[in-house]
C-alpha cells in the first residue's frame, strides 16, 4: 500500500514510525512532516488544510490510504471533502467526518452528545452574547474555582479555570467579547472537577472499536505542575490508577455509549476518539473529547502497540475492526519532551540540534525540527519527544532522562518529574 499521513508534529512522527514498521506499507509520504519524519518516509511539501492539493497528490501517485494526525483538517471538513470527490472517494481517509469532529470543534456540542447519551461529565450550561446576564447568575450557583470554556478550537488555550467568582464574571464577559475572536462567541460553563487526569484512546470503524493503551500527559510547563499550560512536556503509559476495573468503567459508560451515540446519530466516524477523562474518587468523567490522537500521548501510546497499526487502519476503512487483533507490550513507555527556552510564550527558532546520532536504548520523535542547511534545527516550541521503554515506568524514565541530556541545542528546557506524581 501507498500511505499518506497528514501532519507535522511529534505525534505524527510517531506514528510515521509505526506505520513504516507494517509490512503492508511499500511507501509512506508526510504531508508535510518534518526533519524526523523523512527518516521514516518521504516528506511531501504540501499543507495538511490544502485539500485541492492533498487530492491531487494522491490521485498522482496512486496513494491507498490517508490518515490524518491534527484536528485542524478533520474540523475543517477533510474526510467529506475527499469523499464528495469523484476521484478519491474509494481512498479511505482515517478520521471522522466533519460532523464527527464537531466532538472536538464545539464544546458546547460535545456537552449536548453526553448529556443525551448520559455519558458521565461536569454539569455545565452554554452562554452567548444575549444571555451574559443568565450566565452571570448560573456562576453565582457554582462553587470555585470556576472553569469557562471557549465553545470553538483555540489551540488548547480555550480553557479558564479562575479561582474567584469575580475574575470568572470577568474573564467570562471578557470571552463573550472575542477574548478568542469567534471561538468564544459561545462559552461553556461547568462545574470544576478534582482528581487526576487520564487519556482514553479508542480506535473505530463507525460499529466497532479497539481501545488502545491509556497514557497520562503533562500539560504545565513547570515541575510539579507549575506555570503555563503547554502542547505537553512528557507522557506516561500504562496510568497505575486505570486498572482492570476502572478501564471497564470506562469501556461501559464512556466508549461503547459514545460509540453507540454517533451511530445513532449518523454520524459518520471512522477514526481515533480521544477521551480526555478525570478520575473522580474512583469513577471516571469525562472532561472533553478530542477526534484525533493525543500529543504527547501517541509518543508512548505506540510503543506499547504491537499490532501493526495499518492493518487496524484497514479494519477501520472495511468496517470489519471486529475481526483485527489488537496486542500491546506489556512494558511501560515514557516521554520526555525537550522544549525551547522560553516556551511556552516566545521563543527562538533554528539552533541547530545536535547528539541525536548518540541516542540507544530510546527512540527519538521529532516534534519541531526542520532541515537546514544540512542540519537539523529547531522549528517550534515543542521541539524532540525522547520516549523509552523500561520493564517498568521508573526504569524508562532512567532511559530517557539518561538520552535526553545527550541531545543538546541552545536554551534547551526538559521536565525532570514526569510520572512522578503517579
Ligand atoms: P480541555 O481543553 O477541555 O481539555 O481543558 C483543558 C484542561 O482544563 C483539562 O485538561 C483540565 O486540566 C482542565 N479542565 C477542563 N475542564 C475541567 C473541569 N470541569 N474540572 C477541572 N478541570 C478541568
Ligand atoms: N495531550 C493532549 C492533547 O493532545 O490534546
Amino acid at each position: 500500500m501507498k500511505v499518506l499521513l497528514l501532519g507535522s508534529g511529534g505525534r505524527e512522527h510517531a506514528l510515521a514510525w509505526k506505520i513504516a514498521q507494517s509490512a503492508k506499507v511499500e511507501k509512506l509520504f508526510i504531508a508535510p512532516g518534518n526533519a524526523g519524519t523523512q527518516n521514516v518516509g518521504e516528506n511531501v511539501d504540501i499543507k495538511a488544510d490544502d485539500f485541492e492539493a492533498l487530492k491531487n497528490f494522491v490521485v498522482e501517485n496512486g496513494v491507498d490510504m490517508v490518515i490524518v494526525g491534527p484536528e485542524d483538517p478533520l474540523v475543517k471538513g477533510v474526510y467529506d471533502d475527499f469523499n464528495n470527490d469523484e476521484r478519491t472517494k474509494n481512498v479511505p481517509v482515517i478520521g471522522p467526518s466533519k460532523s464527527g469532529a464537531v466532538l472536538e470543534g464545539s464544546k458546547d456540542f460535545a456537552k449536548q452528545f453526553m448529556k443525551r447519551h448520559c455519558i458521565p461529565t461536569a454539569k455545565y450550561e452554554t452562554f452567548d452574547g444575549t444571555t451574559v446576564e443568565e450566565g452571570l447568575k448560573f456562576l453565582e450557583t457554582l462553587k470555585a474555582p470556576y472553569v469557562l470554556k471557549a465553545d470553538g478550537l483555540c489551540a488548547g488555550k480555550g480553557v479558564l479555570i479562575l479561582p474567584t467568582l469575580e475574575e470568572a464574571k470577568k474573564e467570562f464577559k471578557e470571552m463573550l467579547g472575542g477574548m478568542f475572536g469567534n471561538a468564544s462567541a459561545r462559552v461553556v460553563i461547568e462545574e470544576f472537577l478534582s482528581g487526576i487526569e487520564c487519556s482514553v484512546f479508542a480506535l473505530t470503524d463507525g460499529k466497532n472499536y479497539k481501545i488502545l493503551p491509556e497514557a497520562k500527559d503533562y500539560k504545565r510547563i513547570g515541575e510539579h505542575d507549575t506555570g503555563l499550560n503547554t502542547g505537553g512536556m512528557g507522557s506516561v503509559s500504562p496510568v497505575p490508577f486505570a486498572t482492570k476495573e476502572w478501564m471497564q468503567k470506562v469501556e461501559d459508560r464512556i466508549i461503547r455509549p459514545t460509540v453507540e451515540g454517533l451511530a445513532e446519530e449518523n454520524i459518520e466516524y471512522k477514526g481515533f476518539i480521544f477521551f480526555g477523562l478525570i478520575n473522580v474518587e474512583g469513577e471516571p468523567m469525562v472532561i472533553e473529547y478530542n477526534c484525533r490522537m493525543g500529543d504527547p500521548e501517541t509518543e508512548t501510546v505506540m510503543l506499547r502497540l504491537k499490532s501493526d497499526i495499518v492493518d487496524l487502519f484497514e479494519g477501520v476503512a472495511e468496517g470489519n475492526l471486529d475481526k483485527r487483533a489488537i496486542e500491546f507490550d506489556e512494558r511501560a513507555a515514557v516521554c520526555v519532551m525537550l522544549v525551547s527556552g522560553g516556551y511556552p510564550q516566545a521563543y527562538a527558532k533554528g539552533y541547530e540540534i545536535t547528539g541525536l546520532d548518540k541516542i540507544e536504548d530510546s527512540v527519538v520523535f521529532h516534534a519541531g525540527t526542520k532541515m537546514q542547511n544540512g542540519k537539523v534545527v529547531t522549528n517550534g516550541g515543542r521541539v524532540i519527544a525522547v520516549s523509552s521503554y523500561g520493564k517498568d515506568k521508573s526504569e524508562a524514565l532512567q532511559n530517557s532522562f539518561t538520552q535526553a541530556q545527550k541531545i543538546e541545542f541552545k536554551d534547551k528546557y526538559f521536565r525532570r518529574d514526569i510520572g512522578q506524581d503517579l
